[in-house]
């Protein structure tokens, strides 16, 4: 008998049973259920920090329906692009709705990844086993980044233009191959219709197929291993006679209903309230210049990405020297990327004998605390015109969000942790 699994109810192939029995005798279909939900023995002590890996698959899903239905009005063309968002807006049926949903959708991914990435680090998520589960993470984040960028192109409005251009032109400062390569990406001499197209290759088809099979090993990796929990104790090292674990409840229902359901609820109260009464949210969800169609002779006085991208962008514009004979706009690109990867490495840069913050020293809590407020004043700086004051402190909160992770190595040995309890805490 497997592990957890006491002895089996005899079977009854009357109604529901009967339907559920035919599918078992042809695919594991409680066998799935069993591991993944009723019998996935999750620890006691989630919390408020446990909702953002369900909330963001609400996200995804809501972004993909919605991405569908928007697809069959949208014109994936230079000259009918504008034209067909705006005859979406007015004249499809419900056609706002759909464009809102998706437009505060990309806005809400990134506001529950976010979070999602934060409870992560906060509680050692990353420690091992967990480290592939981080890593395609990881994978995850950037893809979610390629695909917001390739999205943020397909309305066609000025700041779309602009932003893509200012992003694709960062290619262009690769030494010796960066122009050509430009080009390439661009599939012509500026940004055009035919770049149009392929950005709406990959942002309906491509990125979609990509982002859906991570969150499935994601979920594999995860259930594999089994689930971090607040304290960083690992649930699965002290288990009854049964081998189950003394510190485990089953996933399905205590945290489907118990947990994750009023969350889901509420969630979705929230994200109407938002497309609703503030779709737009005074300009970081939908950009002024955006209800102008893109005009290459025409820049906008402040040109900006989207608020989830401000923080690496800010990153970019720190970077003012330039090193060895290139370009600093080659430098810039070279942080802002390193900036958007470098938390993958934090499965081996964290060297604490313990997982959870709750048990972690005075200096991993301060420099997490820093690295947060720092994240949150390059994602404003990010937002502004720049000045030499802004440059200057979001050159210093760019060495801030470094040291983090630079300094991890040296500050998670020397610092005085707490003993970790042998069972979780509720
Ligand atoms: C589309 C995006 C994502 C989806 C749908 C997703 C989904 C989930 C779900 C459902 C869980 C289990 C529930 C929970 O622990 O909250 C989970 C756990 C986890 N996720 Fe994600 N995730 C996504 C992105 C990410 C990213 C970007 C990272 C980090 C780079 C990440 C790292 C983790 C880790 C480390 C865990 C285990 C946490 C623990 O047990 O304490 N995930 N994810």
């Amino acid at each position: 008998m497997a592990e957890g699994q006491e002895k089996a109810a005899p079977r009854t192939d009357k109604g529901l049973m009967g339907v559920v029995n035919w599918f078992d005798d042809r695919f594991p279909l409680m066998e799935t259920w069993n591991y993944h939900m009723a019998r996935y023995w999750a620890p006691k002590n989630f919390n408020f920090w446990y909702y953002f890996g369900v909330l963001s698959m609400v996200v995804l899903v809501i972004q993909l329906l919605t991405g569908l239905w928007l697809t069959m009005s949208y014109v994936p063309s230079g000259e009918g692009a504008f034209a067909s968002v705006e005859y979406i807006m007015r004249d499809v049926e419900y056609g706002w709705l759909l464009r809102y949903l998706h437009s505060t959708g990309a806005s809400a991914f990134f506001v529950v990844v976010y979070l999602h990435m934060f409870r992560g680090m906060m509680y050692g998520s990353y420690r091992k086993p967990r480290e592939l589960l981080w890593l395609i993470g990881m994978a995850i984040f950037v893809a979610l980044m390629a695909e917001g960028f390739f999205g943020y192109l397909l309305p066609w409005g000025n700041m779309s233009y602009w932003g893509a251009q200012v992003i694709v032109s960062l290619v262009g400062a690769i030494p010796v191959i960066g122009p050509d390569l430009m080009e390439w990406v661009r599939g012509d001499f500026l940004m055009s219709g035919i770049t149009l197209n392929r950005f709406f290759a990959l942002h309906v088809i491509a990125l979609p197929l990509v982002l859906v099979m991570l969150v499935f090993v994601h979920i594999v990796a995860l259930h594999h291993v089994g689930s971090n929990n607040p304290d960083g104790v690992e649930i699965k090292k002290n288990k009854d006679a049964n081998g189950i674990p003394v510190d485990g409840i089953p996933f399905h229902p205590y945290y489907t209903i118990g947990h994750d359901l009023p969350a889901i609820v509420m969630f979705l109260i929230l994200f109407c309230l938002v497309v609703f009464y503030a779709p737009e949210m005074g300009g970081y969800f939908l950009e002024k210049p955006n209800f102008e169609m893109a005009d290459p002779l025409k820049t906008p006085d402040h040109i900006a990405p989207v608020w989830y991208y401000t923080p690496f962008y800010a990153m970019l514009r720190a970077a003012t020297y330039p090193l060895f004979g290139i370009p600093a706009k080659f430098w810039g690109f070279v942080v802002m990327a390193g900036a958007i990867v470098v938390p993958a490495v934090l499965p081996w840069l964290d060297r604490s004998p313990v997982k959870s913050m709750r048990y972690k020293g005075m200096i991993s809590k301060a420099m997490l605390g820093l690295f947060v407020i720092c994240f949150f004043i390059l994602g404003y700086l990010g937002t502004i015109a720049p000045s030499p004051e802004a440059t200057l402190l979001a050159q210093i909160c760019t060495a801030i969000y470094f040291a983090y992770f630079v300094l991890m190595p040296w500050y998670t040995r020397v610092e005085k942790t707490k003993p970790v309890p042998d069972r979780v805490t509720t």
